[in-house]
């Protein structure tokens, strides 16, 4: 493992443009369950909550369970060590930019300038009816659903539900970084959700190294992985971090 963590760095500082592309499996040592796998999210929700179509019909329903799973969870998640490694080789100039699946804010808390949020970001709600934007912290969640102030309409979390299409800026400026990459450090996710899961690919593709850091294989292992570090986020972070600086 050591010798591939040091390659792995070396790749990294002769990198002209690097690349970070986060999923789930970045955020459970802070305390947010996976979706997927043992503890997995979808093991104990059902899916549906976060399905557009469905919502649209059962909002009130929808709400206890959005509630549960993204606020009640979310609010007390702390940046952890890779968090904060990867705003460390930003600020160092050897990260350009993350590209996360996450909706959950940690790149943002850990310092990180360039996020690009694949899926949107659970700190905002948005109003259906007027697009007026709010911050969820304005809302007393214990109450809820949170109502819109110009129209008492029910707000959505501003995070992409199944059936919703991609943010345009985030979609334009994932590609663009993904095309430019020399290396794309993928942690933490299966690999499963499209259209997200096109950006690694995307870069190797365009001759891009992958370095992939997960515990598990996931489909982006056998298919476009250079070099896989098998661990948790967190304990190969740190070991990078140790070999970078
Ligand atoms: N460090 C690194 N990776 C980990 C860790 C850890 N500590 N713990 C688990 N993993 C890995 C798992 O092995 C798995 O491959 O993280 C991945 C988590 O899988 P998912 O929960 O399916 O996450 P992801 O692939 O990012 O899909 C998330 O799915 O539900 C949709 O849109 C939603 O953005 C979300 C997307």
């Amino acid at each position: 493992m050591n010798l591939l963590i040091k390659e792995s760095a070396e790749i990294i500082k002769e990198s002209k443009f690097t690349i970070a592309f986060t999923g789930a499996g970045i955020s459970v040592e802070s305390g947010v369950p996976p979706f997927r796998g043992e503890h997995g999210l979808w093991n104990k929700y059902n899916p549906e909550v976060l399905d557009l179509g469905y919502y649209l019909n059962n909002e009130e329903e929808c709400w206890v369970h959005i509630r549960e799973i993204f606020y009640d969870f979310f609010a007390y998640a702390k940046p952890n060590k890779a968090h904060e490694v990867l705003a460390r080789m930003e600020r160092k100039g050897l990260l350009n930019s993350v590209i996360t699946q996450n909706i959950d804010n940690l790149h943002f808390d850990a310092g990180n300038k360039t996020v690009h949020e694949f899926h949107g970001n659970s700190k905002k709600l948005k109003c259906l009816k007027c697009g007026k934007i709010y911050d969820a912290s304005e809302y007393d969640l214990k109450n809820i659903p949170p109502r819109c102030k110009s129209d008492n309409q029910i707000l959505k979390p501003d995070f992409i539900f199944f059936g919703e299409g991609i943010p345009q800026d985030a979609y334009s400026n994932s590609f663009a970084d993904a095309e430019k990459a020399g290396v794309c450090i993928i942690i933490g996710s299966t690999g499963e959700v499209v259209p997200a899961s096109y950006v690694p690919r995307t870069a190797k593709q365009n001759g891009a190294i992958i370095i992939e850091i997960n515990p598990e294989e996931s489909l982006f292992t056998e298919q476009v992985t250079d070099i896989h570090l098998p661990g948790k986020a967190g304990e190969i972070m740190a070991l990078l971090e140790k070999e970078l600086f």
